[in-house]
């Protein structure tokens, strides 16, 4: 098992890994390997596209460590679990609008206590402000139309000056019309028109077909 540039990931072979904070226990059916009594899970880009983010060359600052972070569209926590094994000390919100899905949210929570979920739609951050405060990353992953909204609302909401961003923007979900490039070009617009900066732009194929990460500061 071999560091990575990003900390808190390590590589064995071709695959990722993060050191389990709930050693014995499975989130999304992962590999979990033991090595000098420090147990790893591994992190597939086909299932996380943070993962895919990291494999497609995210620069080493991506993941350093936060004190606090949004995360929106949580699903059953396979990225959020990941992020959870990484920053042990953060506090991350993770917002899930389902029910269904936030069942085992909830219970993926309870063993980890740096997980703070919330049942809500994204759509609102007035909802939800109040408890998640500043944070210093945004992370979002919802299949919205809206998706460049969504995001600048919660930045503006929530995300400290300086602070981190990441969409992964699933471009067949805004408009089925008009090209990628395009739908890629306005989101940018949007999200620049807001006061993002736009680091980097990454195409996540093939481990997530139709989708680009945009990775902003505040
Ligand atoms: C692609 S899945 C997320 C997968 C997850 N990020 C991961 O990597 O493990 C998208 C999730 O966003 C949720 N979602 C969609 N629209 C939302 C909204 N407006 N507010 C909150 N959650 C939303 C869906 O219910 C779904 O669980």
């Amino acid at each position: 098992m071999e560091s990575t540039a990003w900390p808190g990931v390590f590589r064995e072979g071709r695959e990722l890994f993060t050191i389990n904070a709930d050693p014995g226990h499975r989130v999304h059916g992962e590999t979990l390997r033991t090595l000098d009594a420090v147990e790893y899970r591994s992190w597939d880009p086909f299932r996380s596209k943070l993962a895919a983010l990291l494999v497609r060359g995210a620069t080493s600052d991506l993941l350093g460590p936060v004190r606090s972070a949004l995360y929106l569209g949580g699903a059953h926590g396979t990225t959020v679990s990941h992020l959870s094994d990484l920053w042990p000390e953060a506090a991350v919100f993770v917002v899930e609008k389902s029910p269904t899905t936030f069942a085992p949210l909830l219970a993926l929570a309870r063993r980890r206590e740096n997980l703070l979920p919330i049942l809500a739609d994204a759509q609102l951050p007035e909802r939800y402000r109040a408890d998640v405060g500043t944070v210093e990353l945004l992370y979002q992953d919802v299949a919205q139309r809206n998706q460049a909204a969504i995001f600048v609302e919660n930045a503006q909401s929530c995300l400290a000056p300086g602070g981190r961003g990441i969409l992964m923007l699933k471009v067949r979900s805004v408009t089925q019309r008009r090209p990628a490039a395009a739908i890629v070009r306005e989101t940018r617009v949007a999200l620049e028109r807001a006061g993002l900066a736009v680091r980097s732009e990454v195409a996540l194929a093939p481990f997530a077909r139709e989708h680009v990460a945009l990775v902003v500061t505040a």
